[in-house]
């Protein structure tokens, strides 16, 4: 089978990788976690980031397929539904959103219309389903822990998205103490992750990287296994549990939580307008998540 060629695109104000997976110029592709951009200071939104992606999509020639979220980003506005109107592609993201819709239609008071069936997002995965990106022959690995609906997606045999699961080594793990979040199911999930071939490329949704190291977006399984320092090294379940559990407890909400989460679990589509033309969004008052 054909090797999967990857493009990175790196937004850096919300350090997110948006990554364009295909097999050549002009076959099918896969774009994973897009960014829309968002000042939360002015309210604006702009597609900066979104339309690098468009052109480097246009610019190879490429049919999107794919529009896939690994999960509903409590950091960044997704940009798959602006994508969806540029290029075409299907929105799909995890079953298990729906746990994630039925917490935060509380938070959010989201109206009876709001359906927390996923239905707002084009395709939904079940775990280990097998998929296509043209020739290229994927698989959606459910990895909750991080939140209920995470999930991996493995191309072909040697490469896979992890989305917020595993950061770079010298990193570690994504919190989880969010709604729905669960220490013990993301040492669970990475373990699954560890267990893919050694020479598995792992590619990271962020990369904070310390002063002096640019961001990088990948490590094999091998790399993370040995020098991961959050579960390389043979930690166990219970080191683990208890470590992320002190750290998630000094961490605050990331600055774009609000606004980001009450959209992406609609597929990042903004909400209607109201009778003057101007779209709104809510922020909870006093509400502990
Ligand atoms: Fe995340």
């Amino acid at each position: 089978m054909a090797s999967p060629q990857i493009e990175v695109i790196f937004d850096q104000s919300t350090s997110t990788f948006t990554y364009v997976v295909y097999e050549a110029a002009g076959s099918e592709c896969a774009i994973i976690d897009s960014v829309l951009d968002y000042d939360p200071v002015a309210g604006r939104t702009s597609t900066a980031a979104a339309d690098r992606v468009v052109e480097f999509v246009r610019a190879n020639n490429l049919k999107v397929q794919w529009l896939l979220e690994t999960h509903a980003h409590a950091d960044h506005i997704s940009a798959a539904p602006y994508l969806r109107r540029q290029l075409g592609g299907v929105i799909a993201i995890g079953d298990q959103i729906r746990v994630v819709q039925g917490v935060f239609k509380k938070v959010f008071n989201l109206q009876s219309e709001f359906l927390l069936d996923g239905a707002q997002f084009d395709h939904l995965f079940v775990a280990d389903e097998i998929f296509y990106i043209g020739n290229l022959q994927a698989q959606a690995l459910h990895v909750p822990g991080h939140t209920p609906a995470d999930m991996a997606y493995l191309v072909g045999q040697e490469v896979a998205f992890v989305g917020d699961t595993l950061f770079m080594p010298d990193l570690g793990s994504a919190r989880c103490d969010f709604p729905g979040g669960s220490a013990s199911s993301l040492y669970r999930s990475v373990a699954k992750l560890l267990d893919l071939p050694p020479a598995t490329r792992l590619f990271v949704c962020h990369d904070y990287p310390p002063a002096g190291r640019a961001p990088q977006c990948e490590a094999t399984v091998t790399e993370q296994r040995a020098k991961n320092i959050h579960v390389g090294n043979g930690i166990s379940e219970e080191e683990f549990i208890a470590m992320r559990t002190r750290r998630d407890a000094t961490l605050g909400l990331p600055t774009l939580m609000l606004p980001s989460i009450q959209l992406n679990i609609c597929a990042g589509v903004l909400p209607a307008p109201e009778e003057n033309g101007v779209r709104y969004l809510k922020i909870p008052l006093d509400v502990t998540l």
